[in-house]
């Protein structure tokens, strides 16, 4: 087992990694108190881990809340759902909730802990690739509503994060890769030396070999926790963690969260901010094909829904939560692992990022 750590003064937490780490109880046994567990999963992770979290828990009360699968259930509804398990059981501030799924779940378990009784404690067990790299580190919260995505939400730390390199062989394919597009993210923004890494191991990873597998999130989460560390509440530098995200979840939001994975919508995103940081005279155009070609051989789409028309694009941008007063902030790259935020662009620059052709 390998550990790093998320410095944030009283809230730091350490985020272990590894394989075969739901078989030991030596991780958890700290982090529990005697005022009762309520791990939250869903009805497809369930099957697959919930006996071995139990079985981490032996001795302690523990009570589980199976939520159904999918982003269209990260609402406040379903949220509503941990709270009355949480009340009807008579959970108090002293309880600890465990997230055991991919980011949906972590990201209502957290923002149930941060709510229930103004806070409580959750620790994070991640099963996605997605959450191993991204979601689960950083304490970012939330729920969609139906006019944005993770607009209900807020910033809560976990205890710690518990990432078993395992669970990954049991998920799909199109998630895993779904997954890489935020490992490349990392390459992209602030190490360049990790993302030539990845064009030389891809195939180690599409593979799921642990050990690339490892390298792959033990850097992923290093470069985020160093990011989260001098910027928790992204009041500047942590928002380059989004590089992709704004032209991404436009497309999300367009689909009501329905057809493409986040990773997907955010691979587009990723590309088309390359594309719109080369027209500006940063990004060389090799660095570009670069991207994409990684991109593609990761079986990830690079170019957005045809039913999205440009308006409705810069529409659902301007919902983004980098926009301030209706002008949309942008994270571009300077070159690979050199990302930099501007609003300092031609708005006819990014119209024609967004127009078809
Ligand atoms: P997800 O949670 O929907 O999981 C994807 C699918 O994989 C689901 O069907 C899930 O049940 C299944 N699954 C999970 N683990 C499995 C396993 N080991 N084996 C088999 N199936 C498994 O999606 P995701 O990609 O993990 O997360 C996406 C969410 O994360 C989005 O809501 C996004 O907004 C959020 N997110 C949050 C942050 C953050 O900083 N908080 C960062 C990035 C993304
Ligand atoms: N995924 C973006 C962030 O954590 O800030």
């Amino acid at each position: 087992m390998q550990m790093l750590s998320l410095d944030l003064g009283e809230r730091s937490y350490p985020i272990f990694f590894g394989a075969e780490l739901l078989k030991d109880k030596s991780i958890l046994a700290p982090y529990l108190g005697n005022e009762g567990v309520l791990i939250v999963t869903n009805e497809t992770v369930a099957p697959l881990y919930l006996q071995d979290v139990r079985d981490l828990l032996d001795g302690h009360q523990v009570d589980e809340l199976i939520l159904p699968d999918g982003e269209r259930y990260k609402t406040l509804d379903t949220l509503n759902l941990i709270f009355n398990t949480l009340l009807e059981k008579g959970r108090t501030r002293g309880c600890m909730l465990i997230a055991l799924g991919g980011g949906v779940i972590g990201d209502m378990t957290g923002f149930a802990a941060a709510c229930y009784q103004r806070g409580v404690d959750f620790i994070q067990i991640p099963t996605t690739l997605l959450a191993q790299v991204d979601s689960s580190v950083g304490g970012k919260t939330a729920v969609n509503h139906r006019l944005g995505k993770n607009m209900i939400g807020a910033f809560h730390q976990p205890k710690a994060v518990i990432i078993d390199v395992d669970t990954l062989k049991t998920l799909p394919d199109r998630e895993f890769r779904s997954g890489l597009a935020e490992v490349i993210k990392y390459g992209l923004i602030v190490d360049k030396n990790f993302f030539s890494w990845l064009e030389e191991n891809i195939d180690a990873l599409l593979a799921r070999q642990n050990d690339s597998l490892l390298y792959a999130i033990e850097c992923s989460c290093r470069l985020k926790a160093q990011i989260v560390s001098v910027d928790e509440k992204e009041g500047g530098v942590r928002a380059i963690l989004n590089f992709g995200h704004t032209f991404g979840h436009a497309i999300e939001t367009h689909q009501k969260y329905g057809e493409w994975l986040h990773g997907e919508a955010i691979a587009v995103g990723m590309l088309m901010a390359a594309k719109m940081s080369a027209k500006m005279n940063w990004l060389p155009a090799e660095d570009v094909e670069r991207i994409s070609r990684l991109l593609k051989i990761v079986g990830l789409p690079v170019d957005p829904p045809p039913d999205l028309s440009p308006q409705q694009f810069l529409n659902h941008m301007v919902v983004d939560k980098k926009a301030r007063l209706g002008i949309i902030r942008l994270v571009l790259l300077k070159a690979i692992g050199q990302a930099v935020i501007s609003a300092d662009y031609e708005p006819d620059l990014l119209r024609a990022i967004v127009t078809p052709g």
